[in-house]
């Protein structure tokens, strides 16, 4: 009898053989787990997972592949990572839809998921020195941006979303004679997320928290650049207890992993931060596969409008953090700034020499305020940018090369300022994703808001002036999801935040998110209403 009770607890578990090789009975094919390696990062030793993440367990990839995780500070690789492909994204929604049709959590507790979401959180500050480092290596944040912005914008994306786990609900009515209805908002299923490499840590748990907590299961994509701080995620996600398959995280490209997770029949959602030109791409697969609810949030070209009246040392400082923030790789960054031709000159001159004061450099050192940017590609394509801009006639007023104040091979760019430049050229139209800005004149509030409304993009926008009716008039005509007044580059969790135009389709973010991660289901009952002859 015994040995009968044993084969089924034995049917439950993993087999790990010393050679690390691992048999699931439930599922038909051998994977062999994979182990975590130990990086040193700037004298501290971090361990850090490098599976797929499939049903609590960290795998290796079926087909054998992996890739080397680079560190854009030197160019340098830090460590192979398991490469997902089509058959590990098939694994993983495979068990994300198990998990997703599991009683334990299907039909949980809500407040339990918001428990959990905490206790990842608590974990998260548990962690804190070492989830910091690996961001930074892995992206070239400072410790300084990274601490204060990256590492408690994801804790407190976490606790926030927890808070809401018990506070969704439905409505009820009755106002339809003859009825009572009410509505239940209930998870949508199996959601894909794809991330991209400027906020790593932040997107995830900016996906993860809305979804979790609303009773989806997710299948994760890192970007390529960046997965160490998901894959360490994943790690504490175990260790929080959350029930297996509930989050599922698969390393490797876009074109394979991200392609199959948005071409795919049992997904049926799918949330993506990064380009427009892979937006459109997930929107398009949606469309010829299973029509997947989808939610998008892309890039910007945002207006930072400086009216004569404003307080010009106070818009030079959120001036030069709206395009200094991450190293100008904000998709919010505001990148073209309009000043009053009152106050042009004086602007120009306070914020060059703002500008100037950035130290660019090894984004380890304490007293360095900007890092590599993220990967080679990226690096070329700014430069590529800044030659656009220097044919078509814009004057470079600062910067406009590569920095060699970094480590050598990393990719360090200097800040850089355009001005005279004119609203037809590629600089004032497309998202460079660097610490370039461009500068321009205007004379008249009408004039600025065409300017600032020419643009596919609508993602942010400012509007700086002591005339609080001018603030509201602009921010009102103002075509962009987030707008600001005397100030530039500030998003919390708490608001809503996404795109107008080719800047998305959706909201993440506060209450509004919750709407995207659940179906509403309308119930009536008849309390009376005679059927039809
Ligand atoms: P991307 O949009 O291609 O990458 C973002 C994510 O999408 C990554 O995880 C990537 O692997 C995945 N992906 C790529 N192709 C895919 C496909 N066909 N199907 C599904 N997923 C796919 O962005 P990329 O190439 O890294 O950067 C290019 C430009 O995109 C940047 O220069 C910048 O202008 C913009 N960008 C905007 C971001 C934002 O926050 N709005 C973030 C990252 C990039
Ligand atoms: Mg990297």
């Amino acid at each position: 009898m015994a040995s009968l009770k044993s084969l089924a607890r034995l049917k439950q578990a993993t087999i790990i053989s010393p050679a690390g090789f691992s048999w699931r009975f439930s599922h038909v094919r051998f994977a062999s787990t994979a182990s975590s390696k130990v990086i040193n990062i700037a004298g501290r030793d971090v361990s850090v997972p490098t599976g797929i993440f499939i049903n609590n367990e960290f795998r290796k990839s079926i087909g054998g592949n992996t890739f080397a995780v680079e560190n854009p500070a030197t160019g340098k690789s830090i460590v192979e990572v398991e490469e997902g492909r089509e058959e590990d994204v098939e694994a993983a929604v495979k068990a994300a839809r198990d998990a997703f049709q599991n009683e334990e959590w299907a039909n949980s507790d809500p407040a339990y998921r918001g428990e959990l979401l905490n206790k990842l959180a608590s974990l998260m500050e548990r962690d804190k020195e070492d989830i910091i480092a690996l961001e930074m290596i892995d992206t070239g944040k400072t410790y300084r941006q990274a601490s204060t912005l990256d590492f408690p914008g994801s804790v407190g994306t976490l606790k926030y979303y927890a808070g809401w786990a018990d506070k969704v609900t439905g409505m009820s009515s009755f106002n339809v004679p003859g009825t009572f209805a009410y509505t239940r908002r209930e998870p949508i299923g199996v959601c894909g997320q794809i991330i991209p490499w400027n906020f790593p840590l932040m997107m995830f748990s900016w996906k993860i928290a809305p979804a979790l907590v609303t009773g989806n299961t997710v299948v994760m994509k890192s970007a390529e650049a960046t997965p160490l701080s998901a894959l360490k995620m994943c790690e504490l996600i175990k260790e929080a207890g959350f029930p297996a398959g509930v989050l599922n995280h698969v390393p490797g490209f876009g074109k394979t992993v991200g392609s199959a997770i948005a071409n795919h029949m049992d997904i049926d959602k799918v949330a993506f931060t990064g380009s427009t030109t892979t937006g459109r791409t997930i929107l398009k697969a949606s469309a010829t596969s299973n029509l997947k609810k989808v939610t998008l949030e892309l890039g910007g070209k945002s207006p930072n409008i400086v009216f004569p009246d404003a307080d010009i040392d106070n818009v030079v400082a959120w001036s030069a953090w709206g395009i200094n923030l991450n190293f100008g790789q904000t998709c919010h960054a505001g990148t073209r700034i309009y000043v009053h031709e009152d106050i042009y000159d004086t602007f120009v001159q306070k914020f060059t020499a703002r500008m100037a004061e950035i130290k660019v450099g090894d984004n380890f050192d304490p007293t360095t305020d900007q890092g590599p940017q993220n990967n080679k590609m990226q690096l070329d394509k700014i430069l590529e940018y800044i030659e656009s801009g220097k044919q078509e006639g814009a004057t470079i007023q600062l910067g406009g090369k590569v920095s060699t104040a970094g480590t050598k091979g990393g990719y360090y760019m200097e800040p850089t300022i355009f001005t005279d430049v004119k609203p037809d050229m590629k600089i004032m139209k497309e998202e460079i994703f660097g610490p370039v800005v461009a500068i321009s004149k205007f004379s008249t509030e009408a004039e600025v808001l065409k300017l600032a409304n020419d643009s596919n993009y609508g993602l942010a926008a400012a509007v700086h002036t002591k005339d609080y009716e001018r603030a509201v008039r602009v921010t009102n005509a103002l075509q962009a999801g987030t707008t600001w007044v005397n100030m530039y580059n500030f998003v919390h969790w708490s608001i809503p935040f996404g795109g107008y135009k080719e800047s998305g389709l959706g909201r993440e973010c506060g209450e509004a998110v919750l709407e995207n991660y659940t179906e509403t289901k309308a119930v009536y009952l008849n309390m009376g209403k005679e059927a039809p002859q």
